[in-house]
């Protein structure tokens, strides 16, 4: 046998061992060897796969480990949705961020008070005091819905599990970031990529006692529900919790004004390496917490912060091929094969190229030296090309005309920007096995499906093998197939049936986002809820002749234009398409869409602006009109309900037209005076 088959044999043989312990373990309730002699078996497997990477294509330990977290943690909507942030990547970035505050709130403050903090590169965990006991402790989840680790959560000392204070509210919402220190994570190392995981790997633990033995610390940077609210700035929140016992990061500052901004940016990244944690960026937040009300959010983050991230880390490489990648908008994007190096602690060995224009104008051959950096979660990028280290024989690179299925690829004329796009695209749809494989790892994404277990690898696996090949299959999968597949076992199949069985439940928003359709986001799918109300009366879309009415109204929603008309047009107008979600319809139940405030001030109202305002902006009374159950339509329909009439140039047309239709017509004054009443 030669050395490598030796070493494969032995991989082989111990992951299978593995397997069968995990079994006794978690399925039989029966464990045959103790702890020790299992973390041993673990341990072998990990160094083994260290000193021999090419094993990982055979498994990965760590996913079996990982899989394994068996323990069904009580799932527990959250009082308030943990969102996201927005990331800025530099100045511009900023002062993009501060122009839209005041284009919201009306205003023109160029040194609106922020408060920053540092980003932790942690775990995100909310923890919940009644008349100060600490009753509730949940990870993020999908944002909506969290796991219950309060017993985990208790483990760490520094978190108080009862605030001694007169003054705490009845209900208080603590968010905070769960990291490991660097030092600490030095003596834990062998087990876990990086301190993140080491984190979340710790938090999930089936016994507590075991997260107990990892040193696991916080910082509290915000709240979620607090009742009755008693703070009015971010600084005066963080000043009082500090007070009670919890832990703020030090490095927290108030900041007025872009240049400060970019002061403590470069202050803090200085300091960075020296702090005993990782951060990943800075996080600005609108101070003032009436504001920050007032701003509100979109569907994933809030537009009162925003992540400005550090510089990028940088490495040199050397590119070995360029091949194509297809997206699930038939997108061509070109990446290059480097060399594989370390980049933040990361092996890269693809970087994006982009689109055919950036090849063509940093003129990026195969075979050269390149500069790459990584930034975060996003794909690393190709900055410049050392061409003084380019060979005489090098070419141009040739950008392929062809899709990987064969197709021919085309750059489309784009209607609002009047220009040809810089994209390539396949335009087959379902018909490119690339693209169909993109939409379907879309459709299990986070954002849609969010079906735990059927991430994009498996994908990858099950459209390979022909188990999934349009979203419809997914609920109907031969499980006894799956059993024969290697990494499979019962536990994991069970998980995986659950997973599916409940993602059945679906929203109507969730379900139009989930079916890609391109220009079709969150926030545009929740405008068709609202406008669809029913999967029913949605389904009215695949006849070609009510199509035709219902685009007509669609260009009437606010937030709807002609780009999201033309996509939805052109979906439907493909047979397959329809075919497709027609049988997916078929195998989910979908949620009616609900108006989120029924007693609102403009329940059921159709309302439109027209005209600046003195008060506030367009986007302002937008969102106040629609968190009062109000739809607001873009352009003028005799179903409209009320028009609102700003001071500053309304459209004449507008007003005409609404009083020929004998649609109550509303002033600024008398608008501010219902928002009042
Ligand atoms: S504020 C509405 N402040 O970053 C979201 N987040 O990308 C407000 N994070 O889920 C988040 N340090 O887990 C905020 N000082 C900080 C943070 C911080 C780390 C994490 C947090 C959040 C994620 C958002």
């Amino acid at each position: 046998m030669n050395e490598k088959i030796k070493i494969e044999d032995k991989f082989r043989k111990k992951i299978n061992l593995l397997k069968e312990h995990n079994k006794n373990y978690f399925v039989n309730d029966n464990p045959k060897i103790s702890d020790a002699e299992y973390d041993e078996i673990k341990k072998e497997l990990l160094d083994l796969e260290k000193k021999y990477p090419f094993l990982k294509k055979i498994n990965s330990v760590s996913k079996i480990v990982g899989a394994l977290s068996p323990k069904k943690f009580k799932k527990i909507k959250h009082l308030k949705p943990m969102l996201s942030l927005s990331n800025a990547f530099d100045k511009n970035d900023m002062e993009d961020f501060i122009k839209k505050i005041n284009n919201f709130l009306n205003t023109k403050n160029k040194n609106l008070e922020l408060f920053c903090e540092p980003k932790i590169d942690g775990i995100s965990a909310t923890l919940i005091y009644e008349k100060g006991i600490l009753t509730k402790g949940l990870s993020r989840g999908d944002g909506i819905t969290g796991e219950d680790i309060l017993e985990n959560l208790k483990t760490i000392n520094s978190i108080p599990k009862k605030i001694f204070s007169q003054k705490v509210p009845r209900l208080i919402e603590i968010r905070c970031e769960i990291f490991i220190g660097k030092n600490d994570f030095e003596k834990i190392k062998s087990k876990f990529a990086n301190p993140r995981n080491a984190a979340g790997g710790s938090l999930r633990q089936k016994d507590p006692r075991e997260t107990s033995k990892i040193p696991l610390r916080y910082f509290a940077y915000g709240f979620g529900a607090i009742e009755p609210m008693q703070f009015s700035s971010q600084s005066n929140f963080l000043k009082q919790i500090k007070q009670w016992g919890f832990s703020i990061n030090p490095l927290s500052e108030s900041i007025n004004g872009i240049k400060e901004i970019e002061n403590q940016h470069q202050k803090i990244d200085k300091l960075r390496s020296s702090l005993d944690y990782d951060i990943d960026g800075l996080v600005y937040k609108v101070n003032d917490l009436n504001l920050q009300k007032r701003l509100g959010n979109t569907s994933n983050a809030p537009r009162w912060a925003i992540a400005y991230k550090f510089s990028a880390e940088k490495a040199v490489t050397k590119i070995k091929d360029i091949s194509i990648q297809v997206g699930r908008t038939g997108a061509i994007t070109p990446v290059a094969k480097v060399q594989p190096v370390t980049v933040g602690g990361v092996v890269v060995s693809n970087a994006t190229l982009h689109n055919e224009e950036e090849i063509k104008r940093k003129d990026i051959r195969i075979g050269d030296v390149i500069l790459i950096q990584r930034a975060g979660d996003v794909i690393p990028q190709v900055v410049s090309v050392d061409t003084s280290k380019r060979k005489k024989e090098s070419k141009k690179f040739k950008f392929p005309t062809k899709c990987l299925c064969g197709s021919i690829t085309i750059k489309e004329f784009s209607k609002s920007t009047k220009k040809e796009d810089t994209v390539r695209r396949c335009l087959k749809g379902y018909d490119c096995k690339y693209i169909a494989r993109e939409k379907l790892k879309h459709i299990v994404s986070k954002e849609a499906f969010n079906i735990e277990g059927l991430g994009k690898k498996v994908i990858d696996q099950f459209f390979d093998l022909n188990f999934i090949t349009e979203p419809a299959d997914i609920f109907t999968l031969d499980y006894s197939k799956i059993r024969k597949l290697e990494g499979w076992g019962d536990l994991s199949i069970d998980n995986l049936k659950n997973a599916i069985f409940k993602s059945k439940n679906i929203s109507l928003e969730k379900f139009i986002f989930s079916i890609g359709i391109r220009h079709i986001g969150q926030e545009n799918a929740k405008i068709l809820a609202a406008f669809f109300i029913s999967s029913k009366d949605f389904s009215q879309i695949f006849d070609r002749k009510s199509r035709e009415q219902i685009l007509k109204n669609l260009i009437e929603l606010d937030g709807i234009g002609e780009t999201q008309v033309d996509a939805i047009n052109n979906f439907f107008s493909i047979e397959k398409n329809i075919k497709i979600t027609r049988n997916l319809i078929n195998q989910l139940s979908i949620k009616n869409y609900t108006i989120k405030n029924k007693d609102g001030k403009f329940s059921n109202k159709k309302i439109m602006f027209t005209g600046g305002f003195q008060k506030m902006s367009r986007s302002e009374a937008k969102s106040i009109a629609e968190n009062n159950g109000g739809k607001v339509l873009g352009s003028m329909s005799r179903k409209l309900d009320i028009l609102i009439v700003g001071d500053s140039k309304p459209t004449r047309k507008k007003i005409d037209q609404a009083k020929e239709f004998k649609i109550k017509i509303i002033t600024e004054s008398e608008w501010n005076k219902i928002l009042d009443s």
